[in-house]
């Protein structure tokens, strides 16, 4: 009993280093968010998705030709199985978005040509086919589900584009195109964060990349990871004008609620994502006839800052930003997956690449040497 009890337990793992990583560092202190050293604020509107999927699993930004090719492999690969297509017309409407793309994600691992090849050059091409049909099966299902026929992907967009055209059936304008690219790339890696710390467990038990990547998407779609976005806009929705804001939000915190969108675990000033977010909130909503989403929104930060000292994070401002686009609230995650597939492969590499099984251990907290009672004997 002795040793058990002398053993600390870290609430939340927090503050414990558990892996080298040089995808992302997330500077919490000075609200700066930096890919394989390039800070975010210096490259997130310059940047497409498919350059920092590149940047991220390859270490270096890539060249206009090798962008191109880069680009050729990926959406070629975009089209589902059939079997894929399939099993997502089998899903019950009502099932959650998230929750098909994990069992998706699932039927796509037993039927990938490469399943049973953990090889180096194995993972690459799994990885290519991930990040180029996880969009694929949200734009799929979306459609499914609105008796809409499936688009095929236009060889002349990249993934961005793609999803969007794929979903919508209708080609994006630029400023669509821009957005989507933006929210892309703002969700594509943030440290050793809950659903990247399950890629790197399954992964460091040798498990493959796609069992890997099925449980971040279970991992991020708790409300207190990637769910988040999905109840900021129904929030957003229920609280309905901007005259009723105040009010809400003042009942909800005196009630201890925690208000989704706000907080982080290691930020402790403002999210820079949040703030290439906000941007694109207030163009889009101004666009879309939809300002007073953006009026809350800000009416929203004001007061939690105000009364809180809490900042709004990655999937505050980015519920605005899907929904203008069009996106239904119960698939903003899903979009935050697709974009995080590039950072979740990044780190499942590195984990191969310099791997020791993840195992920590824990404090026992029961009892010891209970005497056995044979089930005759029970009462
Ligand atoms: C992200 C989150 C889980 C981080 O949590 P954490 O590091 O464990 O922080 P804590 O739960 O210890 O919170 C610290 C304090 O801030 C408060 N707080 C944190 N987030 C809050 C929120 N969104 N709304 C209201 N209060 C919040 C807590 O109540 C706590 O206050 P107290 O000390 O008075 O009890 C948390 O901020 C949260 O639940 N946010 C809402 C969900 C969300 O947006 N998730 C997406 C993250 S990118």
């Amino acid at each position: 009993m002795a040793e058990t009890q002398e053993k600390v337990v870290v609430r939340g793992l927090e503050g414990v280093v558990a892996a080298e990583t040089s995808t992302s560092y997330v500077d919490g202190v000075h609200g700066r968010l930096y890919y394989q050293g390039y800070d975010i604020n210096d490259i997130a509107e310059k940047t497409t998705f498919l350059e920092i999927v590149y940047l991220l699993w390859y270490r270096k930004l890539p060249t206009r030709e090798a962008l191109n090719r880069f680009r050729s492999e990926i959406v070629s690969e975009m089209r589902l199985p059939s079997p894929v297509v399939e099993m997502l017309k089998l899903t019950p409407p009502n099932s959650h978005p998230m929750a098909v793309l994990r069992s998706a994600v699932s039927m796509l691992s037993v039927i990938d040509p490469d399943a049973n090849d953990v090889s180096e050059e194995a993972n690459w091409r799994k990885a290519k086919r991930l990040v180029a049909q996880i969009p694929t099966i949200i734009a799929d299902l979306h459609r499914i589900r609105k008796k809409k026929p499936l688009i095929s992907p236009d060889p002349n967009f990249g993934i961005s584009s793609n999803f969007i055209y794929m979903m919508r059936g209708a080609p994006p304008e630029e400023v669509e195109m821009n957005a989507m690219d933006l929210t892309m790339v703002l969700h594509a890696d943030h440290g050793l964060n809950a659903s990247t710390f399950t890629a790197r467990v399954i992964t460091s038990t040798l498990s493959d990349m796609h069992s890997a990547i099925a449980g971040a998407v279970g991992a991020l779609k708790g409300p207190l990871h990637g769910g988040a976005n999905q109840k900021v806009m129904e929030m957003l929705l229920e609280i309905g004008n901007a005259d009723k804001v105040q009010e809400y939000i003042e009942s909800m915190l005196e009630n201890k609620k925690r208000i989704m969108g706000f907080g982080h675990r290691v930020y402790r000033v403002e999210d820079p994502r949040a703030r290439h977010l906000r941007k694109y909130s207030e163009l889009l909503c101004g666009m879309t006839d939809q300002k007073h989403l953006y009026e809350m929104s800000h009416k929203i930060e004001n007061i939690v800052l105000k009364q809180k000292g809490i900042y709004p994070n990655v999937d505050f401002y980015s519920a605005t930003v899907q929904h203008a686009m069009g996106i239904p609230p119960e698939y903003f995650t899903t979009v935050f997956a697709a974009s995080r597939t590039a950072g979740w492969i990044a780190h499942i590499m590195e984990q191969y690449a310099d791997n020791r099984l993840i195992r920590p251990t824990s404090k026992y907290t029961g009892e010891l040497g209970l005497p056995f009672v044979p089930i005759t004997d029970r009462k």
